[in-house]
């Protein structure tokens, strides 16, 4: 049996495609793409997805654990980094011009795709106990 879509159906459809996607990159060549609802930042969304990074200031661009490197075509997307994130950014190990803490970067729906490759020691290690 063949069912008529609403007008009202197909404009809440629409609205469902257009939850912007982001894309996060690890070392190892895996991606994950966790829901990426506007106005939240970057690091949430990935805390929020059940990855364990590990973000020790709560976002308040004290720690670092939050590096990520940014692709070229996303780069000019963002904005420029605070002159305390550049700062940061500064003094961090392994940094270069593709570095942005992502605690500092809020999804908007300009961002729809973005890709961003998450740096190994932003990764909490998992202990596992085992008994015996
Ligand atoms: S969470 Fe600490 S600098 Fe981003």
């Amino acid at each position: 049996m063949q069912q008529r879509v609403s007008a009202a159906d197909a404009r809440r459809s629409d609205a469902c495609e257009r939850v912007p996607r982001l894309n996060v990159r690890l070392q190892d060549g895996a991606q994950f793409s966790p829901r990426a609802v506007a106005g939240r930042r970057i690091m949430e969304l990935i805390e929020a997805d059940g990855f364990p990074i590990k973000p020790e200031c709560c976002g308040g661009s004290g720690c670092s654990n939050c590096h990520i490197k940014v692709p070229a075509p996303w780069r000019s997307l963002l904005p420029p980094p605070s002159g305390e994130e550049r700062e940061r950014l500064r003094l961090l190990p392994g940094a270069d011009e593709r570095s942005r803490l992502a605690c500092q970067l809020l999804m908007t729906a300009d961002l729809d795709g973005l890709v961003i490759e998450l740096q190994p020691e932003s990764v909490a290690v998992q202990t596992y106990w085992v008994a015996g």
